[in-house]
């Protein structure tokens, strides 16, 4: 079994070049530019790994990684854009960079782009591949609706977070999952037991992305910490601070909610989630997903011994400080 490192350089080699034409520049610099700023490949190299559980990697799995990495870099660039996010992976967003309707369009042609990958896979894995494909990416546009509609709503559960980060994120991991499975040769069943491993998984990293948006290191994460809180964003961090706060952090957490000065807001809250254990239970959070993630996998009919880098690169994606 190939490790996560191995992997990553396996997909790099054959990633990392042009994948747009050259002109007209104004239209696929931007599309290009995000490819390059880096971004840690987990998607492409699920797939991987999700073919090599059941048998050897097969060629049609690199371009399947390929269509699920451009379809995450394009649901990134429309994201910062909802999110009036400045930074990514520690470089300017590709609308501050080139203006939104650039952005837009860059997004535009890397969707098409990841089909053009898709379509090059043997026939007999075809539709089965491209159904579970458009099914993912009607699903994380529904998760992105509800992230944008939760950021008016005050009244958000804990339920309603889970639901919402499952579609915007974590069936996207499943669905690379899932794909490398059936190129694999999987039986129904054993890829249906690692989507539900890769869902469960996808629910901790995103819990961790949350974590990370209020707690990380800007040093080390690559985006604008605080970010969520500016937008309203209805992180577990919130719902739990919400649900714990005492009568006069209720009144505290209002004030700074409202507060208009990013910088102090951000300040301001982080200090009500902090004194409300918001930040400890993250941990609880992600081992209760991540638990019922690795009960998934052992259930997975292949010889244990296979299922190693799947188990280590679920507990590596909890520590994560990117
Ligand atoms: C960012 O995904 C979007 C989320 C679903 C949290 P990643 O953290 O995988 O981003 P890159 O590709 O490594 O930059
Ligand atoms: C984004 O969630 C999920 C998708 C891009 C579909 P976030 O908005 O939390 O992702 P980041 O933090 O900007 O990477
Ligand atoms: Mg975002
Ligand atoms: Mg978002
Ligand atoms: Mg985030």
């Amino acid at each position: 079994m190939t490790s996560f490192e191995d992997l990553l350089h396996q997909f790099e080699t054959r990633f990392s070049r042009r994948h747009f034409p050259v002109t007209p520049a104004t239209l696929y610099d931007p599309a290009e530019y995000i490819l390059g700023i880096g971004g840690k490949r987990i998607r492409p190299v699920l797939c991987l790994m999700g073919n090599e559980l059941f048998d050897d990697i097969r060629p049609d799995a690199f371009e399947v990684a390929t269509a699920l990495e451009l379809f995450h870099n394009f649901t990134l660039i429309h994201d910062d854009i909802m999110d009036k996010a400045p930074l990514r992976r520690g470089q300017a967003t590709v609308h501050a960079k080139y203006g939104e309707n650039s952005a837009l369009l860059a997004g535009d042609v890397m969707l098409t782009m990841a089909y053009e990958y898709l379509n090059k896979i043997d026939v007999s894995y075809l539709r089965r591949i491209v159904s579970l494909f458009n099914r993912t990416v009607f699903e994380v546009s529904e998760g992105q609706q509800l992230d944008m509609d939760y950021e008016q709503r005050t009244d958000v559960t804990l339920d309603e977070y889970l639901h919402m980060i499952t579609l915007k994120t974590s069936v996207l991991l499943a669905c690379a999952l899932q794909t490398g499975a059936l190129l694999g040769g999987a039986s129904q069943g054993n890829a249906d037991l690692l989507y539900q491993f890769g869902k469960h998984v996808g629910i901790a990293f995103q819990v961790q992305d949350d974590y990370l948006d209020a707690f990380g290191d800007p040093a080390k994460f690559g985006k604008q910490v605080g970010g969520d809180i500016i937008a309203n964003k209805k992180t577990f961090l919130l719902l739990h601070t919400q649900q714990t706060a005492s009568a006069a952090q209720t009144v505290e957490l209002a004030h700074w909610m409202a507060y208009p000065e990013p910088a102090a807001k951000v300040a301001g809250v982080l200090g009500v989630m902090r004194a409300c254990g918001a930040d400890a239970w993250a941990a609880e959070l992600k081992a209760r997903h991540t638990d019922l993630a690795m009960q998934y996998l052992e259930d997975v009919a292949v010889l244990s011994n296979r299922k190693e880098p799947l188990r280590a690169v679920a507990a590596e994606l909890l520590q994560r400080q990117r």
